[in-house]
């Protein structure tokens, strides 16, 4: 049996979050804003007006650019049904920030990796 002389709700942690950030800058895993950040994604509509216009190969094309850049474990690829903007596909969503591009081009797929991961 543990007995302590104070009451439970009475105790404080002995390390404060922010006396856990290394000197070196890194943030450990235990961090709340390691805890509380929000999955990397990418959204790609995968219905028939976007496979039309290229959904396909834009994703085969984000994939390769994720690993190249050795993101594939940091950002994945959802694919998903109709985002309602079928006549402007490919449509995709980058997450957690939640910004639409309609018209993806193979060509612009380097530099949307680039500035959002
Ligand atoms: S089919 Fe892709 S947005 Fe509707």
């Amino acid at each position: 049996m543990v007995s302590t002389s104070q009451p439970i709700s009475t105790l404080t942690p002995s390390v404060s979050f922010n006396d856990q950030i290394h000197q070196d800058g890194e943030i450990p895993l235990t961090h709340p804003s390691v805890i509380t950040a929000k999955p990397a994604k990418i959204l790609i509509c995968q219905k028939s007006d976007c496979r039309k216009r290229g959904s396909d190969k834009v994703c085969a094309l984000l994939e390769k650019e994720l690993a190249q850049r050795g993101l594939e474990d940091r950002v994945t690829i959802q694919k998903t049904g109709c985002l309602k903007k079928c006549k402007s596909g490919p449509n995709i969503v980058m997450l957690p920030d939640k910004t639409r591009y309609s018209k993806v081009e193979s060509k612009q797929i380097p530099g949307l990796i680039e500035q959002h991961f």
